[in-house]
C-alpha cells in the first residue's frame, strides 16, 4: 500500500479566527478528507493522529478483520480477482459451491470454472465493470463434475498499485432457487392439465346428459303444443315463448360445451376455430372485433393448437370482464413461428404491479395463458398501461418439419 497520510485531530474553529487561521482549517479540512477518501479507496492502511502526547499511529488491520469475519460468514461465495481473472481470495462458502479445497481456489484462475460460452460473457463484463456493477447467470464447472446454477454480480474495487484492477465477485448458488422454480412450473403445469381433463369431463356431460334432455323435453313440449286447441290463443303465446327459452337454453349450453372442448379445433384446425370464437365473441358482447388472419400454410401441433385458442378464450374473457373495450384486434400471422396478438383499446392495467399484488389471490388466467406458451416453447407478453390498452403476444415455434414445408 502506499503508506500512511497523517490527519491532525481537528481543532475547534471559531467565527473570529484570525484569515491565516482560517487557511489553516481549511488546509486541514482538505487534508483530512483526502485521507478519508485514501481510507475508502483502500489506498492506505495506517494513519497518524497528531494529538498532544504526539503522533498516534491506527492501522486499519482491525478494520480488515472485521469485515474477513462477515465475508468468511456469509452464505455467498465472495472472491475478488484480477483483471486477468486471478482469483486473490476467494472465502470458504465460494469453495464450498465449487466443490473445490480452498486453497486450491485461491490463485486459480476464475475461467477454470466457467464454460467458454460464459467466459465470453464475464470478459466484456469485467472490461466495462461500472461502480453500480452488472450481474450475471453461469453455470459454475464444480470440483466433482456437476454444474451449478449460480449469479455472479461483479464491482470493481480500488485499483491496485501492484496488479491493476480488481474485482469483487458475490457468487450465489442458485441450485435451489432453481429447484423451486421447476416444480412451481411442473405445479403450474399440472393445474392446466388437470383443468384441461375435467374441462373435457364437463363438456361432455353437458353434451351426453343437460343437451339430450333438453332436446327431449323441447321435442315433448312441441307434441303438447300441437294437441292445444287452436282457440286457446294465450296459451298458444305461452307455449311459443317457452319453446323459444328452450331452444336458447339448448344453444347456451352447446355454446358453454364448445368452449370446454373445442372439437371444431380438433375437426378443422386452428383458423376455423379462432374465427368460429371470435364472431361468437362479438356476437354475444356487442364489442367491435376485427380478426386478421391469414390461412397458415403449416400446422402447429395439437399441443400448440390448443395453446393459442385456449390464449384467445382467456384474453377475450378477460376483455369482456375487465377491460371497458370498444375495439379488439386479433391477428394471426405465420412467420418463422406463429404469432398472434391481441389488442384491446380498454382502459389497461399495470401488468407489474398486478402481478406483486397478487400474492397468492386473485385469477389464474394470466398465469396459466403464460404457462401454456411457455411449455409449448412459446414467449407469451403482455403490453399494458392505465388508460392505454392491453396488448397480449404469444409467439409459438413452428416445428422443424412444418419449416421445411413452407
Ligand atoms: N384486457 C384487460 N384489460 C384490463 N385489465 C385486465 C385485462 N386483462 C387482465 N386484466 C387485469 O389483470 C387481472 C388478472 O387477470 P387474470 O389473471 O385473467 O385473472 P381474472 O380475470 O380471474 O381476474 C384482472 O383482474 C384485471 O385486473
Ligand atoms: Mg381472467
Amino acid at each position: 500500500m502506499d503508506g500512511a497520510h497523517g490527519v491532525t485531530r481537528p481543532t475547534r474553529a471559531t467565527a473570529g479566527a484570525p484569515p491565516g487561521e482560517h487557511a489553516k482549517l481549511r488546509t486541514r479540512l482538505a487534508d483530512a478528507e483526502a485521507t478519508l477518501r485514501a481510507i475508502r479507496t483502500g489506498e492506505v492502511d495506517t494513519v497518524m493522529v497528531a494529538g498532544k502526547e504526539g503522533s498516534q499511529v491506527f492501522t486499519l488491520k482491525g478494520a480488515e478483520h472485521a469485515y474477513r469475519m462477515l465475508i468468511e460468514s456469509m452464505n455467498e461465495g465472495a472472491l475478488t480477482v484480477t483483471a486477468d481473472k486471478m482469483i486473490l481470495y476467494a472465502n470458504q462458502c465460494f469453495a464450498r459451491i465449487v466443490k473445490c479445497p480452498l486453497e486450491q481456489v485461491m490463485g486459480s484462475s476464475f475461467h477454470r470454472f466457467l464454460s467458454a460460452a460464459d467466459q465470453a460473457v464475464l470478459r466484456p463484463l469485467l472490461k466495462r465493470a461500472d461502480k453500480s456493477g452488472s450481474k450475471i447467470q453461469v453455470l459454475l464447472n464444480a470440483g466433482d463434475g456437476s454444474k451449478i446454477p449460480a449469479q455472479i454480480s461483479i464491482r470493481p474495487l480500488a485499483k491496485n498499485g501492484f496488479n491493476g484492477a480488481t474485482f469483487g465477485l458475490v457468487v450465489t448458488n442458485m441450485t435451489e432457487a432453481r429447484r423451486s422454480e421447476e416444480r412451481l412450473r411442473s405445479l403450474t403445469h399440472r393445474v392446466v392439465q388437470v383443468q384441461e381433463a375435467e374441462r373435457g369431463r364437463l363438456a361432455l356431460e353437458l353434451h351426453d346428459n343437460i343437451t339430450q334432455h333438453l332436446c327431449a323435453v323441447l321435442v315433448r313440449w312441441a307434441a303438447l303444443a300441437n294437441i292445444l286447441p287452436a282457440r286457446e290463443k294465450a296459451s298458444q303465446g305461452e307455449v311459443k315463448k317457452l319453446s323459444q327459452m328452450l331452444g336458447q337454453t339448448v344453444e347456451e349450453v352447446q355454446r358453454i360445451a364448445r368452449n370446454l372442448r373445442p372439437s371444431v379445433l380438433d375437426e378443422l384446425g386452428l383458423v376455423p376455430a379462432l374465427r368460429a370464437h371470435c364472431t361468437e365473441f362479438a356476437k354475444r358482447t356487442g364489442v367491435c372485433l376485427k380478426l386478421a388472419c391469414k390461412p397458415l400454410t403449416a400446422r402447429l401441433p395439437a399441443e400448440g393448437e390448443l395453446a393459442l385458442y385456449r390464449i384467445l378464450q382467456n384474453a377475450l374473457e378477460n376483455v369482456e370482464k375487465h377491460a371497458r373495450a370498444r375495439h379488439v384486434t386479433v391477428r394471426l400471422r405465420q412467420r418463422a413461428f406463429i404469432q398472434l396478438t391481441i389488442h384491446d383499446d380498454g382502459i389497461g392495467f399495470d401488468p407489474e404491479q398486478r402481478a406483486a399484488r397478487r400474492k397468492g389471490k386473485g385469477g389464474l388466467g394470466l398465469l396459466s395463458m403464460r404457462e401454456r406458451a411457455t411449455y409449448v416453447g412459446g414467449d407469451f407478453k403482455i403490453k399494458s398501461a392505465r388508460g392505454a390498452g392491453t396488448e397480449i403476444e404469444v409467439l409459438i415455434p413452428l416445428p422443424p418439419s412444418a419449416k421445411a414445408a413452407k
